[in-house]
């Protein structure tokens, strides 16, 4: 654990924190598709309560199917969990189905932004209260609430998903998580496919409403520079392994992170596993 760390102390922080900060615990999980394709191999990160946790990894390093284990999302693509536990709030979560998942305030905000095309954006924002048990009041009052976290969605209440821009869809499918009133959202990929400006308006949104609202976000992003900005703690993956793991500051700090995910250096991306064989010959040779 502690080889792969960017910053000694403050990981130690992050790892002596108490059972009772740790809201969502994914330890040691493997993951196969079509029974025969393993794809995570043994992958543990912690999200305390109140942060914003970043996975990080280029294409199919298994980010999306690390969110999709957690939320329970899995079986619908043929795959499964088959080692480690996954909790939340101390509570063993794998048996439990996506619903009941959202119901205990952890809610899944897929790849993709998948709004109802046909649906406006209302209606869509008020698809995702169908758990809700509080009564209309309490569902209006959070559906005013999202208005004013993202009032481009106000603008285009009625207007029809399938003729708004991207941006306004990536924030109509935060918006509707929003709507089940979660503790917790699993935030895939939200600035695939956006310009900068309008990335940058997302995120500043995820960061307000996690420090408004106090909702954690564990935020799975090709997109290191974007995500180590404004998370408090990063993980990466390759080939479905967590390779490094270490607070945001650190991570950006880190040669190899700033060499290998945040562009600097002009290098062409490699991986962190030719970096440690690369290491290990120098090592040798010297
Ligand atoms: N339904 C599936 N059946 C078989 N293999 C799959 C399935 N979904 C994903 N995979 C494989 O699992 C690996 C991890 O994919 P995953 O989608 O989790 O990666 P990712 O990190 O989210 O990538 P990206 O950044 O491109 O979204 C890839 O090799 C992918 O081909
Ligand atoms: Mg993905």
């Amino acid at each position: 654990m502690c080889k792969r760390n960017a910053a000694g102390l403050a990981h130690a922080n992050q790892h002596t924190m108490t059972q009772a900060n740790i809201l969502l615990d994914v330890n040691g999980i493997e993951v196969i598709y079509n029974h025969v394709i393993l794809v995570l191999k043994g992958v543990s990160l912690q999200v305390r309560e109140g942060g914003i946790v970043a996975l990080l990894g280029g294409n199919g390093a298994g980010k999306t199917t690390t969110l999709r284990a957690v939320s329970n999302l899995l079986a619908g693509e043929r795959g499964a969990v088959t080692k480690g536990t996954i909790t939340l709030r101390g509570e063993r979560i794998e048996a439990l189905s996506p619903a009941a998942l959202v119901k205990r305030g952890l809610v899944q905000v897929m790849e993709g932004r998948h709004c109802f095309a046909h649906l406006t954006i209302e209606e869509n924002l008020m698809t995702g209260a169908y758990t809700r048990t509080d009564g209309k009041a309490a569902v209006a009052e959070t559906l005013e609430k999202v208005y004013a976290y993202f009032p481009r969605l106000k603008t285009r209440r009625s207007s029809q998903a399938a003729y708004t821009s991207g941006g306004e869809q990536q924030m109509c499918a935060i918006g509707r998580a929003l709507m089940a009133n979660p503790s917790v959202v699993l935030l895939d990929e939200p600035s695939m496919g956006l310009a900068p400006q309008i990335v940058e308006e997302v995120f500043a949104i995820v960061k307000d409403l996690n420090a408004k609202e106090r909702v954690t976000f564990l935020l799975a992003e090709q997109n290191t520079n974007m995500a180590l900005r404004f998370a408090d703690y990063g993980y990466i993956l390759e080939s479905g392994r967590i390779v490094m793991d270490g607070p945001a500051d650190s991570l950006r700090e880190n040669e190899d992170v700033k060499e290998f995910y945040l562009g600097v250096g002009g290098a062409d991306r490699k991986s962190f596993r030719d970096v440690k064989s690369y290491k290990r010959r120098k090592r040798w040779l010297a």
